[in-house]
């Protein structure tokens, strides 16, 4: 498993916090940054992670800013992304059961660090089912 992770300033210091909490859980991370706290455009960093993710070089990718919004909807104007912003464990396991999301988004402003990390554990452990389901996504393109 490789995940790409990025954030924008809002989400700075919790991206940290989870490529520090995937290293210690031997996950290999690639960090697209930014590599200091200062105010960014969230597209810019989305699609770095969108282009880890579209080129195969990652499996995964967390993206993280103020609400998770901004960054769910830039990553999902690109074919084959499938972002989910999401905020509890069962939204989490939902989007990669039914969904097969292979985005992550973060609000680092409406959830805490312990509810993020966990939500992460979730987004990296969850199987898609695949059967119905795949037959749906498809219909997204
Ligand atoms: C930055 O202030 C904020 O707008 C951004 O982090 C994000 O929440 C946008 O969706």
């Amino acid at each position: 498993m490789k995940v790409s992770i990025a954030s924008d300033h809002a989400g700075y210091e919790l991206k940290d916090k989870i490529v520090e909490y995937l290293k210690i859980k031997k996950i290999e991370v690639i960090d697209r940054g930014p590599e200091i706290n200062e105010p960014v455009d969230y597209p810019d960093f989305a699609f770095k992670v969108v282009q880890d993710i579209m080129a195969a070089n990652a499996n995964r990718g967390v993206l993280i800013c103020g609400t998770g919004q901004g960054m769910a909807m830039a990553a999902n104007k690109k074919p084959g992304i499938r972002a989910a912003l999401c905020y509890n464990d069962q939204v989490t396991k939902l989007a990669r059961e039914h969904n097969d999301a292979n985005i992550l988004t973060l609000g680092a402003r409406v959830i805490d660090q312990t509810t993020a990390i966990s939500l992460v554990d979730t987004f990296l452990n969850t199987h898609f089912e695949g059967s119905r389901h795949k037959d749906r996504i498809k219909k997204i393109g």
